[in-house]
């Protein structure tokens, strides 16, 4: 059985701390659904650690369909979430919910998330009225990075702090299943997340949240242009992956790859025969 909004709106309920990772393919989220991660994300930060893009602005809808069919057909349990893209949902409440119905009906998708407070409290609430699971995204939303001028802190005035807490009640009350609070201040996180009846995902956002996000590629240390201040590296696979294709490439070149192991026999006189035939 699949986890559902109930489930992760249950585990804040509980106290339970809620980890959840994105992914863009098959492999991966085969590995975080066995692993018990109770949500995936199909970020649009697949721009950047996946598809090369400076940022998150030019990825397409049929991008994110394509990468969250994979996601989806590698996992059992886990929610997936698809990231709705940049001004796919902003234009009108009609987009939206096209674009929305695309993640869950092509996709496969069981939720979708968008960036924005109050003025998207609306959209939020006409995708859940027909039947759509919405998370929020509030605090850096890098869909906007050009209007905020760069990837920074988000809610450190009063007047920003307030504006946060304001679009996390919002959402809570149009129905959002949880909110996502990127680089947020964590006492700020700590009172959003006691105001919210929903579960606060932080990254960045310190350690109060109801739970967690990291894009996968930071985690395992495969993304390597950069490595942002809230990620931890728990694995350094990029190191690991130089070493094997050093070791992969000085084999070849030596003859000591492939061996008698990775090579497939036959039925030696059938060659015999055919090198003295003609
Ligand atoms: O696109 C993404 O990976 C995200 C997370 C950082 C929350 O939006």
């Amino acid at each position: 059985m699949r986890i559902t909004i109930g489930d992760i709106k249950d585990m804040k309920k509980r106290g339970e701390k809620i980890p959840m990772l994105t992914a863009y393919d098959y492999s991966t989220a085969k590995l975080l659904d066995e692993a018990g991660v109770p949500i995936i994300l199909v970020g649009d930060s697949l721009g950047m650690v996946i598809l090369g893009y400076e940022s998150t602005i030019p990825v397409t809808m049929d991008e994110m369909i394509h990468h969250t069919k994979a996601v989806v057909r590698g996992t059992r349990r886990a929610l997936v979430v698809g990231d709705m893209p940049f001004m796919t949902y902003y234009t009108s409440t009609y987009d939206a919910l096209k674009n929305a119905a695309r993640f869950i009906q092509e996709g496969g998708a069981q939720a979708v998330k968008l960036e924005g407070g109050e003025f998207v409290a609306e959209t939020v609430r006409r995708l859940v009225e027909c039947g759509i699971p919405v998370q929020g995204h509030i605090g850096l939303t890098p869909q906007s990075v050009h209007q905020l001028g760069g990837y920074k802190v988000i809610g450190k005035s009063r007047e920003v702090a307030a504006r946060l807490l304001s679009d996390a009640k919002a959402l809570e009350e149009a129905g959002a299943f949880s909110i996502v609070l990127e680089s947020v201040p964590a006492p700020l996180s700590k009172l959003i997340t006691e105001r919210v009846s929903v579960p606060t995902i932080g990254i960045g956002a310190g350690k109060d949240c109801d739970g967690q996000v990291q894009v996968i590629s930071d985690l395992l240390g495969l993304f390597t242009d950069f490595v942002p201040k809230h990620a931890k590296q728990y694995a350094r696979l990029a190191e690991e992956i130089r070493r094997a294709l050093a070791e992969y490439i000085s084999e070849v070149r030596a003859g000591g790859f492939p061996t008698a192991k990775q090579s497939y026999t036959m039925d030696e006189s059938i060659i015999e025969e055919l090198a003295h035939s003609s």
